[in-house]
């Protein structure tokens, strides 16, 4: 690390200094949070809405980050993004989702307006205005920087970051195998959630916390799990028959779809109910890997039969890396598991509270009739109507953030092996705050974005 890059960290207030420990205030404490308000969300690419929100010319929708609004709006030349607000005396133009292909964006105060693409049509009254302040470049709707991937529009505000894709990294290779850029939308929640976003964001970025949260799917590891015997001396599901396995298995898969309401989508489910008591080896990987070989074939033709835009899954599980939770830094995941993905992205609204979506996507065939939901259903975290796996991760939060306030917490412990995630994130988030260079930040996040139960890593500062 150079002299010049320790010397900027060294300005991160509760900066991570042992990667295994993460300091309570940065939960917390609102010094902290306006360094990310100010220096981390302003720099980074952000999932701003997934396109099939807004299919016809004029649909828009805002995307909203703390106090900054972007209107993404279909124009006849694609997808464009404007900063919201009025260019007369700033009042924010687009406040949820619409369409304005008849009349563009018309403000509620003074009444000027602007075509879809952003040039301003109409000044009420123009003549009493000195003409520079009318100048057409200055009145027109203010671009900000766009990108897509994986079916989805990404803003950055800073003009001068590196692209979309240098800051994802090997990540966007691996979803885009899995057919990501065609996903739709099965549903779409919503939760505001008394945390901070980071802690939201950390309970979907280890497996280390399913014995205990989500027993349901700790008992169905057909496995074994790789932390040994629980705290009753049990090591679970040992010495199982081949067919055993394979409809523990299916069950967990099943359990995993309903637990979730999707990432494994009911008509994948159907698939896999049909392998139940297929034959297989007694030995428990070997029937595994007999299991999921059958299983990927069959999920794949199902959905060739149903015209769905497929991948071959054997093929892709066999080429390409796969993890469980994907993470784009810094505030958006896909969990992929056959074809069917869930996703996330969460966003800060106080240091402790913020907003957590969710979705369900499946591979549709694209003929298939079906009402995409252009806002998400609004629901309390701890509604009985969010699946079962959310409402119980959800269910630990509030009492973690109550914790880290408690006295006698100084920092979070985490495992070097299975925790990684959160320390290489967190370490990130460091590099932002201390205004390291762009290229250094890219890199790093190619690294973070690296997948599910990874270790601590080098992020190469
Ligand atoms: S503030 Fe928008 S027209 Fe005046
Ligand atoms: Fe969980």
């Amino acid at each position: 690390m150079s002299a010049d890059t320790t010397l900027s960290l060294d300005t991160v207030p509760f900066k991570v200094t042992n990667p295994e420990h993460i300091p309570a205030q940065r939960y917390y404490d609102p010094e902290f949070f306006e360094l990310e308000r100010e220096k981390l969300w302003p720099h980074v690419w952000q999932m701003a809405c997934r396109l099939e929100e807004i299919p016809e010319v004029g649909d828009y929708t805002q995307y909203t980050i703390l106090d900054k609004s972007v209107i993404l709006v279909r124009t006849k030349s694609g997808v464009k993004a404007f900063h919201n607000a009025c260019r007369h005396r700033g009042v924010r133009l687009a406040t949820g989702p619409g369409n304005c292909a008849k009349q563009g964006f018309v403000c509620p105060f003074h009444g000027w307006r602007w075509h879809i693409e952003g040039q301003n049509t109409f000044v009420f009254g123009k003549q009493v205005f000195s003409p520079d302040l009318l100048d057409k470049a200055e009145i027109n709707l203010k671009p900000c920087r766009i990108d897509f991937w994986a079916g989805c529009a990404f803003i950055n505000f800073d003009d001068d970051a590196p692209s979309l894709l240098d800051s994802l990294g090997p990540v966007a290779e691996r979803m885009n195998a899995r057919h990501a850029d065609k996903l739709k939308m099965d549903w779409w929640y919503a939760t505001v959630l008394p945390t901070n976003w980071k802690l939201a964001m950390e309970a979907f970025q280890e497996g280390y916390h399913t014995m205990k949260t989500h027993p349901q799917l700790h008992q169905l590891s057909a496995l074994g799990n790789m932390y040994g015997p629980d705290a009753d001396g049990l090591s679970i599901n040992r010495g199982l028959s081949g067919k055993q396995t394979v409809n523990m298995h299916v069950d967990f898969l099943a359990r995993l779809g309903s637990g979730m309401g999707g990432m494994v989508h009911d008509s994948e489910v159907a698939v896999l109910e049909r392998l139940r008591d297929m034959d297989a080896p007694d030995d428990p990987m070997e029937a595994t890997m007999a299991f999921y070989a059958r299983a990927n074939e069959e999920v794949t033709k199902d959905g060739l039969a149903r015209g769905a835009p497929m991948f071959d899954i054997s093929k892709v599980s066999a080429e390409v890396e796969f993890h469980a939770v994907e993470f784009m830094f810094p505030h958006y995941f896909l969990l992929p598991m056959l074809a069917a993905m869930s996703s996330y992205r969460i966003r800060p609204l106080t240091p402790e509270t913020c907003l957590f979506e969710i979705w369900s996507l499946v591979l549709r065939p694209e003929d298939e009739e079906f009402e995409t939901p252009r806002e998400p259903i609004v629901l309390p975290y701890n509604s009985p109507d969010f699946p079962e796996i959310p409402r119980q991760d959800y269910s630990n939060l509030p009492l973690q953030q109550l914790g880290l306030h408690a006295g006698g917490f100084e920092y979070m412990r985490l495992s070097k092996e299975t925790e990684g995630m959160i320390s290489n994130y967190q370490r990130l988030i460091d590099g932002y705050i201390a205004g390291l260079d762009p290229e250094t930040l890219a890199k790093a996040s190619q690294a973070v974005n690296c997948g599910f139960e990874a270790p601590i890593r080098d992020i190469g500062f």
